[in-house]
């Protein structure tokens, strides 16, 4: 029995030392050691023996059971931090590398790149003013006075800071600080696209709290209403496509006379203002979408801005960047605020 229990003692740590993986393993330590294993039955067997054989052939037994465990403990270890043996597997060291995964530039950068790209084909130059400015360059010198009621329109954050002769200090609630802060450079004609962050004290699927708007102003001699229609007209059609409908409705701002606002055929229900399901369209409503204000920059703020409103006249315009982008072809984004929900997902899709 001595030698039968060497014997298995031996086959069984070959057994061992060729598993490749745990799972093999574990089929060994179920064919060894198991209730039916071969070495649980030899260990039954000495049960068995005359009392005197007993206790040298049991030493051997619980030596080699021993032994065993030792190194099927040591196998085990051995293949769980390898994983899989290779011994196996093939490997193509020529095979190239796999990339990493890429990411892209989000959504609103692209319609800012687009944005002032379409513009300069006419001529604007992009430009940058601040994001934090006194509340005469956002308000006041756009004819706003302090306590003028216009000014509710704009939900507005004030910043907790010293106020100078210029007022407080706001987060621009518009780019439209940037019509007399480009005045102030004193070079005439303008023809500027500010882009930039804005901020109001708004949320909903067609407001954000932080969104940017890009801000047109042309300056000149003898400019006039049909410019403003030309240049509208010819953004509409370059960055819609030639098949939208825009519209021009009367409406008022302190900075501008004659004033408007800017509607487009909904790109999310196809201007109907219902869904395929007979419902009303969240997003419009009523099948346009406002898009930006416009107008023909009034004397005022011509005059704030230094330049002599008897000689020379403008138009400007100003529209939220998400909102044209929402309403971009084929986009179907029923929701303004999924832009800033940094959920992979959405991103990916664009
Ligand atoms: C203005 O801000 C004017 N300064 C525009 C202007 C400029 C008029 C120059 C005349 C001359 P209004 O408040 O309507 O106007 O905002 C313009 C556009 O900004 C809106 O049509 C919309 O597209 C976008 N917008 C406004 N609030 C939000 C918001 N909370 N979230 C996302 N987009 C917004």
């Amino acid at each position: 029995m001595k030698d039968d229990i060497k014997t298995l003692e031996r086959e069984c740590a070959k057994a061992i030392q060729e598993a490749r993986t745990p799972a093999a393993l574990d089929e060994v330590e179920i064919a060894y050691f198991g209730r039916k294993g071969k070495l649980t039955t030899m260990l039954r067997k000495v049960r068995d023996l005359p009392e005197k054989d007993r206790p040298i052939i049991g030493n051997v037994a619980n030596k080699a059971k021993k032994e065993l465990e030792k190194r099927l403990s040591e196998r085990r270890a051995i293949l769980e931090v390898e994983g899989v043996s290779f011994d196996d597997e093939w490997v193509d060291v020529t095979e190239p590398g796999r990339r990493p995964p890429e990411g892209h530039l989000h959504l609103v950068t692209h319609a800012i790149r687009e944005i002032t790209s379409i513009f300069e084909k006419i001529g604007f130059t992009r430009v940058r003013y601040p994001e934090v400015d006194w509340d005469w360059y956002a308000f006041e010198a756009l004819n706003m006075p302090p306590d003028h009621p216009a000014r509710d329109e704009w939900e507005t954050f004030f910043i907790d800071a010293p106020s100078s002769k210029k007022g407080k200090m706001v987060l621009t609630p518009h780019t439209s600080n940037a019509q007399v802060r480009e005045m102030e450079r004193g070079e005439l004609p303008i023809r500027m696209i500010s882009l930039g962050k804005t901020y109001r004290r708004q949320s909903d699927v067609t407001h954000v709290p932080m969104f940017h708007q890009f801000e047109g102003l042309y300056v000149d001699k003898n400019v006039s209403i049909a410019h403003l229609r030309g240049v509208l007209d010819y953004f509409v059609k370059s960055f819609f496509g030639p098949d939208r409908m825009v519209r021009i409705r009367p409406f008022h701002f302190r900075f501008t006379e004659p004033s408007f606002e800017i509607d487009v055929s909904c790109g999310v229900c196809g201007g109907i203002g219902k869904t395929a399901e007979g419902e009303k369209c969240r997003v419009c409503k009523r099948g346009w979408m406002e898009l930006g204000g416009a107008g023909m920059v009034h004397p005022n703020v011509l005059k704030a801005g230094g330049v002599d409103p008897s000689v020379y006249s403008g138009l400007a315009f100003g529209w939220g960047v998400e909102r044209t982008y929402m309403m971009k072809e084929g986009m179907q984004l029923d929701d303004i605020r999924l832009l800033y929900k940094n959920d992979v997902r959405f991103l990916k899709q664009f």
